[in-house]
């Protein structure tokens, strides 16, 4: 049945709740890697609704790697103005062309050569790969560390808690929907395991959360002591 695993519990509520996003592929579409990449590179640091129109005003104004690779970086700092870090507008136009020059224009599909490309760390790299490649890669960002640390009650605080997390995200990797998986665990941080009142009355992960089971998820993740 669909609750014999976190992961299939995960993606169940996922399929019934999933926000339609403008980078997300529809069911059974594949998703453009450079959709994928654009709008994850956005949404470091940024809310999806501040993100949404700049990610529609740079895909029509770019609509591919290449049109992006070619444009002077001036204008691509000049579209990205308002939205902040702007070191990541300059990698992203690196990275464009470093796709450009290094791969004729086709993101490179694995975490290994994805971790290669200007601005495009472990979180990024996971993502891309998962999300656009459906590699077996997750993708932990705050959200889903959070996540993780509930569900596990992990005692040992972040910072130092971040390769333990990832191995236990790892751990509840759908193998069939890494894409999906990675998706529904930063849904479900973003709007059920929020970091003040999480509502895990409504939670997919409530049988199985450790923390919930305590009755003070609020208490993870561990922060290191001041
Ligand atoms: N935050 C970062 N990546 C995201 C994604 N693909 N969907 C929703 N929120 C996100
Ligand atoms: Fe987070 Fe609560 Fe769900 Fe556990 S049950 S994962 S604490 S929302």
């Amino acid at each position: 049945g669909e609750r014999c695993s976190p992961a299939a519990a995960l993606l169940a509520w996922y399929d019934r709740q999933r926000r339609d996003l403008p980078w997300r592929a529809k069911p059974g579409e594949t998703a453009d890697p450079y959709l994928v990449w654009l709008s994850e590179i956005m949404l470091q640091q940024t809310t999806v609704t501040a993100v949404k129109p700049y990610f529609d005003a740079f895909r029509r104004r770019w609509p591919d790697v290449a049109a992006l690779a070619a444009a002077p970086v001036e204008a691509v700092m000049q579209q990205w103005a308002g939205l902040g870090y702007y070191a990541r507008a300059r990698n992203l136009h690196a990275c464009a062309k470093a796709v450009v020059v290094w791969y004729g224009g086709q993101f490179p599909a694995t975490e290994a050569e994805l971790r290669q490309l200007p601005g495009i760390g472990p979180y990024t790299a996971g993502a891309v790969a998962a999300i656009a490649f459906g590699r077996q890669a997750v993708a932990v960002d705050g959200n889903v560390e959070r996540v993780i640390a509930r569900l596990y009650a992990i005692d040992t605080p972040l910072p130092a808690a971040k390769p333990l997390i990832a191995a236990h995200a790892r751990s509840l990797l759908d193998p069939e929907r890494p894409g999906d998986f990675a998706q529904a665990m930063m849904d479900l941080g973003a709007t059920i395991c929020t970091p003040r009142r999480p509502l895990c009355g409504l939670c997919p992960l409530n049988t199985f959360c450790l923390a919930a089971a305590r009755l003070s998820p609020e208490d993870w993740p561990r922060k290191a002591a001041k």
